[in-house]
């Protein structure tokens, strides 16, 4: 009775706290690519050919590494150091075309489902299981690649960290290849602000309740969809996922500001054409 006592004045502290607009960047809980359970759900989701989900469906992924070869911005025997590279879906494609890859994913379950298939398929790519803000690389890559969004996830400190990163792992003018989302695509995804009930699903293998709620932090281009997760036996968990969206002059400025310049941009990393109006910026930065 006690017990239950003290479950429901937790869930009644946080549905009260809900209320409350998270600080910009607060963290939330930190296990989260590595969850045992949620790392579960991402894989699969990774590994849907159909959907832009952890992963770009499989026709972006192959248009995007035909462009990137086609194009010359990865060329033959380069080395190239692909950050949160998930279960290697761009790695592999990369390797079967002759380029030397690093992949580094802090999701044990994806690192462990890309040497796998490695290992099936004949391809030597060094994975390793482990944090992209632990790099220490000088000067060893022609190219470092983040794709889909993830320099997104910071804060101006965290993301300009990393860009410090990866200035130094590259050569001297090496690239860097990655994307950022735009206002517009936050505009078309709206906030969302539910609450529902599963059997068992993403979040938790059990039974739960998810409170979906979205900020904006409009003057800051930036955006949390937080999720409130109460399971079975009364644990509660609040994931914040913040996205920070740029325009073409706000990453130009964070480029040059960080020793890079752009070479080359376009709406996606299959090379569509740049348009003002796009959801995404596909960039190519050059060491400089
Ligand atoms: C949106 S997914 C993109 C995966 C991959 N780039 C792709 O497009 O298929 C982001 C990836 O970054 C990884 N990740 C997140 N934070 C990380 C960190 N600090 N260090 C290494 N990997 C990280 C996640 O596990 C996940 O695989």
């Amino acid at each position: 009775m006690e017990k239950n006592e003290k479950m429901f004045q937790k869930i009644f502290e946080c549905l009260a706290d809900s209320g409350r607009r998270p600080k910009l960047f607060e963290p939330g809980e930190t296990l989260f690519w590595d969850d045992p359970h949620i790392s579960k759900s991402m894989l699969e989701n990774h590994l849907n050919p159909n959907v832009d989900g952890a992963s770009r469906r499989t026709e972006s992924i192959e248009k995007t590494v035909e462009h990137l070869l086609g194009a010359s911005i990865i060329n033959q025997g380069d080395k190239v150091l692909d950050l949160g590279c998930g279960p290697g879906l761009y790695s592999s494609r990369l390797c079967m075309h002759g380029i030397k890859v690093t992949g580094i994913d802090i999701s044990r379950r994806s690192i462990n489902y890309a040497r796998k298939k490695a290992g099936e398929q004949g391809l030597s790519i060094d994975y390793i299981c482990g944090s992209f803000f632990d790099i220490d690389y000088d000067g060893v890559f022609d190219c470092v690649q983040q794709i889909y969004g993830e320099l997104c996830t910071f804060s101006d400190e965290t993301r300009n960290r990393l860009l410090g990163l990866i200035h130094r792992a590259l050569k001297d003018g090496g690239r860097f290849i990655f994307d950022v989302s735009t206002h517009n695509l936050r505009m078309s995804e709206g906030i969302k602000n539910r609450w529902y009930y599963s059997d068992g699903g993403f979040w938790r293998p059990n039974r739960h309740i998810v409170l979906e709620q979205g900020f904006g932090y409009p003057k800051q281009d930036t955006w949390l969809d937080q999720y409130t997760v109460i399971d079975e036996a009364g644990e509660i968990k609040t994931y914040r996922l913040w996205f920070h969206d740029y325009s073409l002059p706000t990453i130009s400025q964070v480029l040059n500001n960080n020793g890079f310049e752009i070479e080359y941009v376009c709406s996606a990393l299959d090379g569509t054409e740049y348009k003002e109006s796009s959801d995404w910026i596909a960039v190519v930065a050059r060491k400089v």
